[in-house]
């Protein structure tokens, strides 16, 4: 990253970051106490309870400002809000699909939950912690401003000042908007419903003074046994205003060498009677021991560790899987052996309900709908999932591409815009970096080839490998349909941007969003690069229980006939090809289709309809990685 850019970036990222605390991470291990429930809501959509008839913002103690009391002080007082338990909403989940008028609801809704609370022990710290918003969450607690957080698939969290909680009686109101811009990441346009609402979990977790706040263990590079990591304490309030550490700081612990050791770290792996402690410096300990014995994780065999790390009066753990994935000229190693990718690409989305999925019941459905494929991998299509659905990927042995929705058309040449993207990929990082599972992360999707868009999209590369030196880096390029610069059907991969992955990831729709299926008989891929390449979309549309011949656009037979004949071109492809992920496991809710007979709202893509019932296609593809099981990869 160019200094200048990085010194922008952490000027606004600090203005973004300004009051949010720094990300907590394992929070499964933490001592926590969950918000999850109904809570009673305002929709707003003129921000009445936000700004006042001038349009300017309420001043915090403002009586008519809706994070205060909707309590009248007495009988004369005018109140006109209120929170009542007859307009209520479960937390979590979208309010999309909750109530049928705030379906296609954009704009602002208020959330309250009143709580009582007591510590667990007297000189704790509590933060409070969101698993995602979508899309800007502005979070009061009994009327203080603890902070504001944009960006609708990461966690966040937000220490609560001391003093600010009571015994009995508070109230958390948040504000939550979803409305679209075009400087935010995504953009103005998606081809997803834009699911507004507390998605996921809230949560109140409680840490002693001095904590650990993240940490990260994985295999050494090249090596089977070797562990190595490293453990980041936090031991006092962020002051506010103050910038967050470089985001480069979890992959590379900078100890300045000579700070006295405060505190060490002791981390254990039971199983393998490992139990070492290491000296910690400026809240930083750097993590190295041999694990003889150890067995790595595989989507054969997805061994886990309970690993347990202590520091002080803290202590947390997980299940963590060790494995390494690497490219050695255009073959994909996962633990130094050749891999093919039998994936599949999904929203996070239950069709059947047509809601956001958020729930570990949610991930075994979908995750169950892609082993019964045959898959060994996921493309968590376009943002960052719950982090169920990668605990649960961890626990199946099934690999996964996370993404950050930097989607389309993005304002490539704002830096207040790429800000926000590296938050968005910090946050992705940070939260699943101990996750065997995930082995490439990717900067985007289908973004329009040019100069600035190529410089913003490298930064983010850059990010990523700063945040994490261990994965695989890649994004769906963009592919020129233009056959005729290299011969009828010749498809060759030349994006720019091909220069800085590791993968080479494109999506392709020959036979739908051009000629038929059968052009895909002589049809030929290559790209301009000695690296592995991965068809990262692939698919056509079809309404669930439509029928006729394979001729019929929307039928299940055209849809079947252009796997058909896709799969025949996969069995084709050169070496370098390593893997596919169909566009897409099932239908989802897209306000871009709206063919008022075969998709009414839906995207039709689906392998599952959004009934939950399996097209011919499903079969299709099914059949493809079965055979792939039972041979070498193509
Ligand atoms: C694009 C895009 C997807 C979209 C798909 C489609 O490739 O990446 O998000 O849903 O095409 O047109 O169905």
């Amino acid at each position: 990253m160019k200094p200048f850019t990085a010194i922008l970036f952490f000027l606004i990222a600090s203005q973004i970051l300004r009051a949010q605390s720094p990300l907590i991470t394992d929070i499964p291990g933490r001592h926590s106490v969950s918000l999850d429930g109904y809570w009673q809501y305002i929709a707003d959509p003129y921000e009445t309870g936000f700004y006042d008839y001038r349009y300017k913002e309420l001043k915090e103690t403002d009586p008519n400002a809706y994070w205060n009391t909707d309590v009248p002080a007495n009988r004369s007082d005018k109140k006109e809000f209120g929170y009542t338990d007859n307009q209520r909403l479960r937390v979590p989940g979208d309010w999309n699909s909750q109530d049928p008028r705030w379906l296609y609801y954009e704009g602002t809704l208020w959330y309250k939950k009143s709580f009582d609370f007591t510590k667990h022990h007297p000189d704790e710290r509590v933060f409070l912690y969101f698993g995602a918003v979508n899309y800007r969450a502005d979070v009061y607690l009994n009327g203080k401003k603890l902070g504001v957080h944009t960006g609708g698939f990461t966690p966040f969290d937000f220490e609560i000042p001391e003093g600010l909680l009571k015994p009995i009686g508070n109230y958390l109101v948040v504000k939550v908007d979803n409305k679209r811009y075009a400087d935010e990441v995504p953009t103005l346009n998606t081809d997803w419903w834009n699911y507004g609402g507390i998605t996921r979990s809230v949560m109140l977790v409680e840490v002693p003074q001095t904590f650990i706040e993240d940490y990260e263990l994985q295999l050494a590079p090249d090596s089977a046994t070797d562990i190595r990591g490293w453990v980041r304490l936090n031991d006092a309030p962020r002051t506010p205003g103050r910038p967050p550490e470089p985001p480069g700081t979890p992959g590379q612990p900078a100890e300045t060498p000579g700070t006295p050791v405060t505190e060490s770290v002791t981390v254990s792996i039971p199983e393998l009677h490992i139990s070492q402690t290491f000296p910690v410096r400026d809240n930083l300990a750097s993590i190295d021991f041999p694990a003889p014995g150890l067995k790595r994780w595989s989507p054969d065999d997805p061994k886990r560790y309970r690993v347990i790390v202590t520091a002080g009066r803290d202590r947390t753990g997980e299940s963590i899987g060790f494995r390494t994935i690497q490219v050695r000229g255009t073959q994909l190693l996962l633990n130094g052996k050749p891999l093919f990718l039998r994936g599949v690409a999904m929203h996070e989305e239950i069709p059947q309900e047509g809601r956001r999925a958020y729930s570990r019941q949610d991930a075994a459905q979908l995750l169950g709908w892609a082993r019964e494929l045959g898959c060994n991998m996921v493309r968590l299509a376009h943002y960052p999932h719950d982090e169920s659905m990668t605990r649960m990927a961890d626990s199946l042995g099934i690999l996964v591409w996370s993404e950050i929705p930097v989607y389309w058309t993005i304002d490539f040449g704002s830096k207040a815009v790429l800000a926000k993207a590296q938050q968005q990929l910090t946050e992705m990082i940070t939260r699943d970096h101990n996750r065997a599972s995930i082995i490439i992360w990717s900067v985007g999707n289908e973004t329009p080839v040019s100069p600035v868009r190529t410089e913003f999209m490298h930064t983010l590369i850059t990010t990523a490998r700063g945040l994490d030196s261990s994965r695989l880096i890649s994004a769906a390029l963009e592919l020129n349909y233009n056959p005729g610069k290299n011969g009828k059907n010749r498809h060759v991969v030349d994006d720019p941007l091909g220069e800085y992955v590791d993968l080479v990831a494109f999506n392709e729709y020959l036979g739908w969003y051009g000629g038929t299926p059968a052009d895909c008989r002589n049809a030929q891929w290559s790209t301009i690069y000695d690296k592995p390449f991965y068809i990262s979309e692939t698919g056509a549309g079809a309404l669930s229980g439509f029928h006729a011949d394979s001729l019929t656009r929307w039928s299940e037979e055209w849809q079947a006939w252009y796997f058909r004949e896709q799969v025949a071109m996969f069995r084709r492809m050169p070496p370098a090809f390593v893997g596919v992920s169909p566009w897409v496991l099932a239908d989802f809710r897209s306000p871009k289709r709206n063919n008022p007979r075969y998709q009414q709202g839906w995207n039709n893509k689906g392998l599952i309809g959004h009934n939950g019932k399996k097209k011919k296609a499903f079969y299709i593809v099914q059949a493809y990685y079965k055979s792939l099981t039972h041979q070498s990869a193509r």
